[in-house]
This record gives C-alpha cells, structure tokens and sequence, in this order.
C-alpha cells in the first residue's frame, strides 16, 4: 500500500546549517494491518509521519501509494488519495468551529454521525459542536477533536501521532481503544501508531522502533516487544514513583 524506499529528509538548522533528520528509511505498510512507531524522543518519529503526509518534503528516495509515486504531491492531494495525520500537536484554526472542522474531513457528514464521532473520543457533542477550534481549547481537548476528524476521515491510511499525548490517564485507555477496535483486524483500512503505550504495542501486527533517525528495530510484538519491555517498564515507573500506572496485559 504505501512505500518509503531510500527516503532521506534534511532541514535548515537556526544556525543555516543543513541536518539531515531521517536517513535512508525504507518502510512498507501493508493493507488491512496495524502498525505501532515507537523510540525516543527526537528519533525521528514524528517526521517519518510528516514526510508520508506530504508537509516535510523529502531530499532523496520515493514514496509510493498504490503503486503511484506521490513525492511531488501536495498534502492535500495526498490526502484525497487516502492519506490522513493527526498531528502530535494539532494546529488550531480560529474562526472555525468543530462542526466546520468535521465537515471538512468528510463533507456531508451528517449531525448524527458527528456527533458519534465527538462522543467516540469522549467529548460531549453539545458542548463542543459549536466551540471554536481555537486557543479556547485545551491541549487535550484539540488531541482528541484532531483524532475525531481523523477518525471521519476514513481514510485508507491512517497514521496518528502519539494520540495518547496530553490526554488525561481516565481517557487514554478508551481512546486508544476506540482506533485499535477501528484498526485491528480491519481489511479495509490500514493504521500506524506513533505511540508508547504498553497496552498498545504488544496487540499491533507489527512493532516499529526509530532511533537517530533511522529504523532500529522493525517485527511482531513477540520479536520487539521484549527488547523495549523493560525500557518502557523502567520509564513507567519513573514515572509513577516506582508503581506502574497500568497492568501489562
Ligand atoms: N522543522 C524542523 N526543524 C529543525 N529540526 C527539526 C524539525 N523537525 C524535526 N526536527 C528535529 O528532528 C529530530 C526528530 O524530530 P521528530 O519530531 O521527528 O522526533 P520524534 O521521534 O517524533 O520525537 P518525540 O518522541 O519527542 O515526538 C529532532 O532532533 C528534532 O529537533
Ligand atoms: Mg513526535
């Protein structure tokens, strides 16, 4: 389904020096499967995701979709092809509400549905229709309207960034599982998952791991997992003064 074969990204440091963030990555998603990304922070995740979406653009290598080579496309053209991003840190648009929002990701969506889709990432629908998707919103909020259009978007990929990121501990687990209950097992559509989640990387058909900017480790859960379990186990408990915040299934 989609490619990445050789693909190279370089920016404009402040300094005016030129750094290449993400070397040589190939990568293939296939249809139907569920793909977890995960490593450090600043690995390089976030602008594999960029550069598939279209709005890094890449120096070296070729993106396939289908078969079609989509480097020169724009991210909208990419996203009429069946592409969709929900951003780690979603802009915001001032002067447009969440109901505009939604019917651009799928227009004529009708009132019902969207209001399914609010609820899905637990926002009541009365309260946020009409809300304006500016900096009126909270960090969490924004996250999970972002994953809500997304989500209506139906796109046949669909790669969401780190969806877990700013959402309280009550709702991480019931967002993560409305895209895995989407996603898992669906022959239609195909799904990546920027994510650290213990609770999501192990149930993923394959496991991802990017470091320096390079694929590190790529296979199934019962491959990787025990690679990064610990790593994740120990940052958990960082985290939580020595008391895992969730059981590991
Ligand atoms: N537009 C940019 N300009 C300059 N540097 C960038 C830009 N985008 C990314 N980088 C750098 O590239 C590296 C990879 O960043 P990226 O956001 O892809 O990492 P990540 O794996 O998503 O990290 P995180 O887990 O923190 O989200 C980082 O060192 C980052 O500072
Ligand atoms: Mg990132």
């Amino acid at each position: 389904m989609l490619i990445m074969e050789n693909v190279t990204m370089a920016v404009d440091g402040d300094d005016g020096e030129n750094r290449e963030i993400i070397h040589d990555i190939n990568l293939e998603f296939q249809p139907g499967r569920l793909y977890a990304v995960t490593g450090p922070n600043g690995g390089g995740k976030t602008s594999i995701a960029k550069v598939i979406m279209g709005i890094y653009k890449h120096s070296r290598g070729r993106i396939l979709f289908d078969g079609e080579d989509v480097s020169e496309l724009s991210v909208s053209e990419r996203a009429k092809k069946g592409i969709a991003y929900a951003f780690q840190q979603p802009p915001r648009f001032k002067g447009l509400t969440v109901t505009d929002l939604l019917g651009i990701a799928k227009p004529g969506m009708d009132n019902l549905a969207m209001r399914k889709y609010l609820r899905d990432v637990g926002l009541c629908p009365e309260d946020y229709m009409e809300r304006d998707v500016g900096p009126g919103l909270s960090g969490g909020e924004m996250k999970r309207i972002e994953i809500a259009q997304v989500l209506a978007r139906e796109a046949r990929l669909s790669i969401f960034d780190e969806p877990e990121a700013g959402v309280d501990l009550w709702t991480i687990q019931k967002l993560l599982g409305i895209i895995i209950q989407r996603f898992k097992n669906n022959d239609h559509a195909t799904a990546v998952i920027i994510t650290h989640n213990e609770n999501v990387l192990p149930i993923c058909d394959e496991i991802i791991v990017v470091e320096d900017g390079l694929i590190k480790e790529r296979g199934t859960p019962a491959e990787i997992w025990p690679l990064i379990k610990d790593d994740i186990e120990c940052k958990m408990k960082e985290q939580c003064r020595g008391e895992m915040l969730y059981e590991i299934e």
